[in-house]
């Protein structure tokens, strides 16, 4: 058999593929990163707005779906976003707290780019970019990536080539391919982080377009209490994409549009200000709240209305049921949810379980976080955790 000529070659050079490749570099072995893309890290550099939400302070495996709620936790707590947060500090990344724990850079997401890849400079990891994969086969304890017109052969293969949302940016589906290949499970993965349409009854809200509140939406036994969006198509805004992780289909989502309002704020409205129109104490935009009265077909003055009348309404605008017919899809997804099945992985080393060598680490696998800076946590701590066992 040839001689291998690195100890891991790491497919994808994203967040998770730079992380574990950096660290499994200055653990002193021979490490070859490959991505089919012309440049590394894309996602990092349109995330958050050019500006990067690399993590979240509010980390904790509750904040992540999986078909194994258990499973993040040990990689999560044993590179935390504490962690992440110290090499930041140690490149002299100015950056703050949007909201919520969110951090993002001051300056741009380049700074994280550069920063990974200066680590990976540290670990003299071999980086090639802009070639297919087109092969990978797996014989005597050896794995031999086919790249381009090029063979690599390491005993160690990582799988870090994320997930499908977003296939303009070179996104793919060859995680799982590789996955299936090697005899894995794949969690039948769904676009999420989405925003969802609208049609049927609910088609009248898309003429609400560009009209945003803060809300409570929920979906099955989630709730997300953030601002929500009506769009031309239905609805988004980070509540409903929150919630899009959730919600499945032919399920409603109900959204609280007053989620502080106090029970029987309507019929004391109506004893306050009995003159008052509905849509004119709706603490909304006026063309929203215009929008939810002429669907609660209550006209006229609230003195002339019924106290049960006015508790029905108020019941339906904390429990406003939507009937999205889908969503904007992989092309519009922030992240997927689903991938590879963590039945088949060390939950410790990220290693398949069947497969001595083969590990899967970030979006490929069956883990994903809310929006805010933890699938990126999530990708440093699957990477760090493969890393550190290579
Ligand atoms: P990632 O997708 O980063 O990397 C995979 C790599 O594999 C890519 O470089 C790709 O080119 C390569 N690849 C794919 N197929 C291949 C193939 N067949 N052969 C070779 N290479 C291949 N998260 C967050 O925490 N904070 C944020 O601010 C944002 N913002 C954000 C904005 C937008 C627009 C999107 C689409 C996503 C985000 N995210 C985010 C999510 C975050 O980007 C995502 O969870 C991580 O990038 C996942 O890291 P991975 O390394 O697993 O995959």
């Amino acid at each position: 058999m040839t001689a291998p000529d690195y100890d891991v070659i790491v497919l994808g050079a994203g967040a998770a593929g730079l992380m574990c490749a950096a660290v499994a570099g200055q653990r002193g072995k021979r490490v070859l990163l490959l991505d089919h893309a012309e440049q590394v890290g894309k996602k990092i550099l349109i995330s958050g707005g050019g500006r990067c939400n690399f993590t979240n302070i509010h980390t904790s495996p509750d904040r992540f779906l999986s078909a194994n709620p258990h499973f993040a936790k040990s990689a999560l707590a044993r590179y935390t976003s504490a962690d992440f947060l110290a090499l930041v500090n140690a490149y002299g990344i100015a950056h703050h707290e949007k909201t919520l724990g969110q951090l993002f850079c001051d300056g741009s997401a380049k700074q994280i780019v550069a920063m990974l890849l200066e680590e990976c400079a540290k670990g003299s990891v071999d980086i090639r970019c802009g070639q297919p994969v087109r092969t990978v086969t797996h014989a005597d304890g050896a794995f031999r990536v086919t790249f381009g017109g090029q063979d690599f052969i390491a005993p160690n293969l990582v799988i870090a080539t994320g997930g499908p949302s977003i296939p303009k940016m070179g996104a793919t589906g060859f995680a799982y391919d590789l996955a299936r290949q090697f005899g894995l499970k794949v969690v039948e993965p769904r676009p999420a982080l989405v925003p969802l349409t609208l049609g049927g009854d609910d088609v009248l809200f898309r003429d609400l377009s560009g009209v945003a509140t803060p809300v409570e939406a929920r979906a099955g036994k989630a709730a997300f209490r953030e601002a929500a969006l009506f769009t031309h198509k239905g609805l988004s805004g980070p509540a409903i994409l929150q919630i899009s992780s959730y919600w499945r289909h032919g399920e409603p989502v109900t959204i609280d549009f007053l989620p502080d309002a106090p029970q029987g704020w309507l019929t004391e409205a109506k004893h306050n200000r009995p003159r008052a129109t509905l849509a004119s104490v709706l603490a909304l935009p006026d063309r929203l709240a215009q929008t939810l009265a002429d669907r609660l077909a209550l006209p006229g003055e609230l003195g002339a209305l019924t106290d049960r009348k006015l508790a029905e309404a108020e019941a339906r605008l904390s429990r406003w049921p939507f009937h999205p017919n889908g969503t904007e899809g992989f092309a519009k997804a922030e992240v997927t949810v689903g991938g590879i099945s963590t039945a088949n992985l060390s939950s410790q080393t990220m290693m398949a379980k069947s497969v001595p060598g083969l590990y899967a680490v970030g979006e490929a696998v069956d883990v994903t976080g809310w929006l805010g800076g933890y699938n990126f946590q999530w990708a440093w701590a699957s990477g760090h955790a493969a890393g550190q066992a290579l």
